[in-house]
Formats: structure tokens, C-alpha cells, sequence
């Protein structure tokens, strides 16, 4: 069971982080959202604007399609989920976070993850899956297939800008995909209640 406590702890520490470059420019950390008592994990790649203005993860244009394709598959992100990224503070212009910054911020990850103890990982986009991974797979090939990692089940999806800009909701295409991989998320959670 999550020490509250030591989670708000962690928290704390990591708003005042200063160990990669990615802090001279921030507005905010973002150390996440949702609930960590929460059997599923999502990942995604760093703050966009929205994020680093709100200090909060997932809350802009991305975020909001991601609430919703979760929802239509009965799963509440705020309640059933804990949200983070990769790196805690937002790259200038939305770049994606280098090597040296991932490495430097996966600290505060890996205390995420021991400290919540999911039971799924969801890795939303390469960025997400290709870091916490270790490996450089395309998106396309890794999506939708489970992996277990240290007792956790691991589902790799799009990342919803990538479907902000592929809006379709077209048999095949990769928005519906999505919704198929999240349902299999949503029966694989239904073994844990
Ligand atoms: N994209 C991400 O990867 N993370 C956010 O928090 C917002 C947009
Ligand atoms: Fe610290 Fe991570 Fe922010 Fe870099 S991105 S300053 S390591 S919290």
C-alpha cells in the first residue's frame, strides 16, 4: 500500500530539482496528476506549454483527448490512473528531451513507480517507450503488445498529439487502434478489482 507521506515527499523534493538544464527554463515541475493509489501508471514524453504554465501533466489539447479515449473505454484517468512524463520539466519549444536530461530525471521516475507499484504501465509515444525501455523500436511495431517487467504489465500506445494530428476515428486507423490496445488495458485492470 502507497505511503502517502513519503509520496508527498518525493514531490516536494522533485519541485525544487535542479539537476538538468530543463530547470533554468521551466515555469513549473510537473510531477503529475491522477490518483497514485491507482493500479495503472501512464507515462508520457515531457510538459508541453499548458503543462509547465499549470504544473500539472496531461492538461492541455493532448491531455484532454487522452481523458476522453480512456473514458470511452470506462477507464477514469483522475481516479483509476496515475499520470507523469519522462522528464518533469518541459523542453524549450517542446523539443524532445535529450539522452542526458532523460537520464538525469529518471530518479525521480523510478521513485514514482517503486512507491505507487502499479500493476500497468501505460508508455504513451516512442519517447515514453524507447527511455523507460531501453530500446528503439518504432511505435508502430511495439504498440498494443504487452510486456512484463518486473511483475508489471507494460502496453506501449500512440501518443495522443500523434493522433491530434491523425483525428480520424476510421476503422484501422490509429485512433481506433488505440481504443483496441485500451481496452485490453481495461480487461486486464478488471482482474485487479
Ligand atoms: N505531452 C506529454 O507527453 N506530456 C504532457 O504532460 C503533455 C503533453
Ligand atoms: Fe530535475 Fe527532471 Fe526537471 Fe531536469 S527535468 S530539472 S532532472 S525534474
Amino acid at each position: 500500500m502507497l505511503n502517502l507521506k513519503e509520496f508527498e515527499e518525493l514531490k516536494t523534493e522533485c519541485l525544487s530539482c535542479t539537476s538538468c538544464s530543463l530547470s533554468e527554463t521551466r515555469q513549473n515541475v510537473v510531477f503529475g496528476r491522477g490518483n497514485p493509489l491507482a493500479k495503472i501508471l501512464i507515462i508520457g514524453e515531457g510538459p508541453g506549454q499548458i503543462e509547465d504554465d499549470r504544473g500539472l501533466a496531461f492538461v492541455g489539447r493532448s491531455g484532454k483527448l487522452l481523458d476522453e479515449l480512456f473514458l470511452s473505454v470506462g477507464i477514469n484517468v483522475e481516479k483509476d490512473c496515475y499520470i507523469s512524463n519522462i522528464v518533469k520539466c518541459r523542453p524549450p519549444s517542446n523539443r524532445k528531451p535529450r539522452i542526458i536530461e532523460v537520464e538525469n530525471c529518471s530518479n525521480w521516475l523510478q521513485n514514482q513507480v517503486s512507491l505507487i507499484n502499479p500493476k500497468i504501465i501505460i508508455l504513451a509515444g516512442s519517447t515514453a517507450v524507447n527511455s523507460y525501455l531501453n530500446i528503439s523500436k518504432p511505435i508502430t511495431e511495439i504498440r498494443g503488445k504487452w510486456i512484463n517487467k518486473s511483475n508489471i504489465k507494460i502496453m506501449p500506445i500512440f501518443h495522443p498529439a500523434y493522433l491530434l494530428r491523425n483525428p480520424s476515428n476510421e476503422i484501422n486507423k490509429p485512433k481506433w487502434t488505440t481504443i483496441q490496445d485500451l481496452k485490453k488495458v481495461k480487461k486486464e485492470l478488471n482482474l485487479f478489482v
